[in-house]
């Protein structure tokens, strides 16, 4: 996804059945308009990847998985992996904070999900962020350092192309107390920074950065218009069909007011 579009991704957790699921996006569709500048990606749950498939209007939504296992095949009761989700999704969510710190996923393995992803054409979102005794302690650039050098191990700059980071400070996801811009931009700034330093500035500029942690309709376009972000991944509002149209709507006219 170039960079001079926005990345909306509705994450929907896990809510809904296949059902409401369906109803949602029929929802979404008559309250939403398909713009160009926005790149609008449904993360519902693994059952409802299939039947939405067929139901969307691929032009206008895209679909991403919430999680994925790193191995193609094998004896891995539960898991679903990158191999089996190819050509179902386009996009994967890796190392979500709720995977880290409710499922003790590691940097290691969150690097072999990214690297998964990449080596069968899925686009990673990397999720990073420090939790509150991390910021109340400045160790948020140290976090955000770690959480990128080990989710971005042997990963290419070529491969890079393919590569989405969310900043969601840990203490900002589904707590209503959400991050200032101005703390969201020096973390994207902090973020493109040490992805130059790894591959190099042209891949830092054009590598997508969104911010995640209790958006609205009513923050939303704060963050669209803060320097340094691509885009918002929404958790909570996403499960609101006119609050997440409205959030669709002001990436549009956050990006049409630039020109
Ligand atoms: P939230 O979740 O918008 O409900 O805070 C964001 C996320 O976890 O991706």
């Amino acid at each position: 996804m170039a960079v001079g579009k926005h990345l909306i991704i509705a994450n929907w957790k896990m809510n809904l059945t296949i059902h409401e699921g369906s109803l949602l996006v029929h929802r979404l569709d008559e309250s939403s308009k398909n713009h160009r500048n926005v790149e609008v990606v449904l993360a519902p749950g693994f059952l409802s990847l299939q039947s939405l498939s067929l139901q969307i209007d691929h032009a206008k939504y895209k679909l991403a998985a919430q999680n994925c296992y790193w191995r193609d095949e094998g004896a891995f009761t539960g898991e679903v992996s990158v191999h089996q989700l190819r050509g179902l999704v386009d996009y994967v969510l890796v190392g979500h904070s709720e995977r880290r710190h409710i499922f003790n996923e590691r940097g290691r393995e969150i690097g072999r999900k990214v690297q998964a992803a990449v080596r069968h054409e899925l686009k990673p979102v990397l999720c990073v962020g420090e939790t509150a005794m991390e910021r109340q302690d400045s160790e948020t650039n140290d976090v955000l350092h770690d959480q990128l050098v080990s989710g971005l191990a042997n990963v290419t700059s070529e491969d890079m192309k393919h590569v989405v980071i969310a900043y969601e400070p840990v203490w900002a996801i589904g707590t209503g107390s959400n991050a200032i811009p101005q703390d969201v931009e020096r973390a994207a700034e902090m973020i493109r920074r040490q992805i130059r330093h790894m591959f190099g500035k042209t891949v830092a500029d054009e590598t997508p950065i969104l911010y995640g942690g209790s958006v609205t309709s009513d923050n939303a376009r704060a963050y669209l218009d803060t320097q340094g972000v691509n885009g918002l991944l929404v958790g909570g509002a996403s499960l609101h069909p006119e609050q997440f149209a409205n959030i669709i709507a002001h990436a549009h006219k956050s990006l049409t007011a630039k020109k």
